[in-house]
Parts: structure tokens; sequence; C-alpha cells
């Protein structure tokens, strides 16, 4: 998992400030946070008041009381042995001398990272799991998959917390899907990214009557809005080390707020239905997804809205594209925006359904027995040549194990 470090900078000498934001940026990982905000950050450049160094150390102190895990770095033009001894006494980590230099700058770093690895390893073995739902196009039924894999995820598992994002800035509406309020969301969190912190992002949560904890996108589907780079991480990497699972919606646009949390996601769900303009979207996302280094047992794709006498047509799909449909949830259009239309799950609106009972016994194969059971498989060219093999050829990959569907 790609972890993002955040850094921030209290320093008065403009060159100092340049320096380090430069050398920090060269290196992978690091996400500079805007303003003075200490709140997640895990490192501090701060600048030795050379008049008052104690005014310094007392501040050094009382942030680290309130954030044990912050390092900081200490910088000034000049050090005395006494000063210095001092300030490692009050807990800095690394001294900086000014002007600054690649040859103390970079070995810190590198000390540092050490030393935050050792702390990290440890949390990230119980961080939850990140599993992206991105549709191939709009309109496939990601929404309703995002949802009904969330509430069913927490209704077999009342304990576990369980979170749903919805991502969709051009358009999320998960708040109607489950009737929650929610006037608050990533835009808010993310609006000052230095400052988020656990108490922040419990505050902005919503909880769904199935225990189910909610964040809206805060966006209108008319704004043209972006988020900063790296914000993302920072919110999945928070969000993961408060929730055993973390669903997110993310639309069907493949924008750099989207690709960031497909790079920190554990799992990624491509929802597809097999109509063929469908199908050939998800051969060019499949295509994508596999240019950007993303390994193929991270990729599950799930056929929404699937007929009974499509048997053929998954087969040969499967041929096609080279992977193997993981999941196919019954067409069932009625239950479907019934539930929607009453903001309920699936799950509670028709649970007797055979399109809710895929939900409730699929989830656990989909998501849990990933790595045997659900993952893609990249297969072999098309053996035959119809219709839709005519139309395009394979993702081209090599013959897998074909596990059965849900
Ligand atoms: N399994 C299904 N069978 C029949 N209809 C379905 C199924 N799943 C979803 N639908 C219907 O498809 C429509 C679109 O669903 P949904 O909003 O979840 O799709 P989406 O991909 O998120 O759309 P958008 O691109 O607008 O965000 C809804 O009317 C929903 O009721
Ligand atoms: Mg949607």
């Amino acid at each position: 998992m790609a972890r993002l470090i955040a850094v921030s900078i209290d320093c008065r000498n403009e060159e100092v400030r340049r320096t380090f934001e430069d050398m920090v940026s060269r290196r992978l990982h690091y996400l500079i946070a805007k303003g003075q905000g200490t709140g997640a950050v895990d490192m501090l450049l701060l600048e030795l008041d050379e008049f008052r160094p104690q005014h310094t150390f007392d501040r050094v102190r009382q942030l680290l009381s309130s954030a044990p895990d912050l390092e900081i770095f200490l910088t000034a033009s000049r050090m005395d042995s006494q000063l210095l001894l001092e300030a490692f006494r009050v807990g800095v980590k690394e001294f900086l001398p000014q002007p600054l230099t690649r040859q103390d700058v970079e070995p810190a770093l590198a000390r540092f990272e050490a030393r935050f690895a050792g702390k990290t390893s440890g949390l990230e073995l119980q961080a939850g799991k990140v599993i992206a739902v991105i549709g191939v196009r709009g309109g496939v039924g990601t929404s309703t998959v995002a949802t009904n894999l969330a509430v069913s995820v927490q209704q077999a598992r009342h304990q576990e917390p369980v979170a749903l994002i919805d991502l969709d800035i051009h358009g999320g509406d998960l708040g109607l899907f489950l009737d929650v309020p929610a006037s608050q969301g990533l835009t808010h969190l993310t609006k000052d990214i230095s400052r988020l912190d656990e108490t922040i992002l419990r505050s902005t949560l919503v909880r769904h009557p199935s225990g189910l904890q909610f964040l809206a996108s805060g966006c209108d589907a008319y704004d043209d809005f972006m988020f900063e780079p790296g914000s993302m991480m920072r919110v999945m990497s928070l969000l993961r080390s408060i929730h055993r699972h973390v669903f997110i919606d993310c639309g069907h646009v493949l924008d750099p707020s989207v690709r960031e949390v497909l790079d920190s996601a554990d799992q990624i769900i491509l929802v597809t239905t097999l109509s063929l303009p469908v199908i050939r979207r998800t051969k060019r996302l499949l295509e994508l997804l596999a240019a950007a280094h993303y390994p193929s047992s991270k990729i599950t794709v799930v056929v929404n809205r699937y007929e009974k006498d499509q048997k053929d047509l998954v087969a040969e799909t499967e041929t096609l594209l080279g992977v193997h449909m993981a999941g196919l949830i019954p067409n069932d259009y009625e239950s479907a925006s019934e539930a929607i239309n009453h903001g309920k799950p699936l799950t509670v609106m028709a649970s007797r359904t055979p399109i809710a009972q895929w939900y409730l016994r699929g989830v656990g194969q989909l998501i849990g027995d990933h790595a045997e059971g659900a993952a893609v498989s990249f297969k072999g060219q098309a053996k035959s040549l119809s219709f839709l093999g005519r139309c395009f050829s394979s993702v081209g990959m090599e013959v897998g194990r074909k596990p059965s569907a849900v």
C-alpha cells in the first residue's frame, strides 16, 4: 500500500522552505501539507527562534505531547552544542543546519523513512481493506453494486466497522440510495488536508441504520471540482485505519482522484454489463489498468443485469476479454429501482429476491476469497470468431485457472 507521508514546514526563511520542499518532493510518497497545520502530519520542519530558543523548545514539547508520532526536524543558521543537546532532549529527531544542503537533508530523510516504515508496518497489518468499485460506463449499476456490497458486508459482520464513500464527483447520489442526509463530505475533509485527523473524519461520516458509515462526495454534479493531488491517498489511509472494509463508488471517469484511489485500493471491482458497447469499454478499461501495471490479482470483473439465458454470452465475453467474470448479478430492474426510490438497500427492501440473495451470498466470495476465487485471470485469445469476436480482439494475456462465478 502506498501510504503518503505528510510533511509540514514552519519556517520564516523562504530559501530554506523552498529548498526543503524541493528535496522532499523529489522523493516518492511525500505530501507537503499547506498552511501551518500539524493535524495528521508525520513530519514537521521547524525553524529555531534564535532569539528565544526556549520558546521553540516549549512548542516542540507541546506538539509532541498531543501528537507523539510526529517527527520534528529543527533547522537553524547557528547552533551551539548546548542548544543542540537540549533540542534532542525535548524530542527533536533531526537537526538541519542552514543553508540546507543535499548532503545533510537526504540522509536525514532516509533515516526518517526507516523509522516511519518501522512504525507503520505494524499498523498496516491491521489496516482495513479498500475496495474500489468502478463502472466501465455510466449507468451500468456501479452505485447499486457499491452500496449493496457495502451494506451486505455490514449486515454479515455487525461488529466490524464498514465504510462507503461516494467519490463520484460527476453526480454521486449515494446519499439518496441510503436515505442519509449528508451535507458535508470529501470536499470538506480535503479543504485543508494538513488538518485532517480522525476526529474530523468521524464527525463527517454519517451512520446508516445498518451500522455502515457513509461519506458523501460533497460535490454538486455541475461543479467543476478537482481534489488536490495526494489528498485522496491521505483520506483512504485514514479511513482504512479505522474501518475493516472501505468501499468506494468511483463512478466511471478515470480522473486523477479516482486513479489515486485505485492506487491505494486492495481490490478493484469493475462493473460491466453484457451489451456490445459496454463490453468494448470493458476491454479498454482493462487495457488501461494493465498498462498502469495493476496486478491482475487486484482486479475483479462483475456482470450486472445478468439474464439466465446469457450463459453462452458470458463465456464468449470471457474469452474475448481474456478475463473471468467473478460475479453475475441478476437483472431485476423493478427491485433495483424500487430500492433506490425508497432509499433502502436491496437486502432490506427486497430481501427474498434473487438479486438481494446474490448480494448476501456472493459478497463473501467476491471480496473474501479474492485471491483464490474472484480475481481476474487473464486468459488466451478468442478461439472462434462470432459477431462479438469480429468486433474486437482479446486483451490478450495468458490463460489462468477459471474459478466459478458467484
Ligand atoms: N441488477 C440490476 N438489474 C436491473 N436494474 C439494475 C440493476 N442494478 C442497477 N439497476 C438499475 O440501473 C440504473 C442505474 O443504476 P446506478 O445508478 O446504480 O448506476 P450507475 O452506474 O451508478 O449510474 P451513474 O453513471 O448515473 O452513476 C438504476 O435505475 C438501477 O435501478
Ligand atoms: Mg452512480
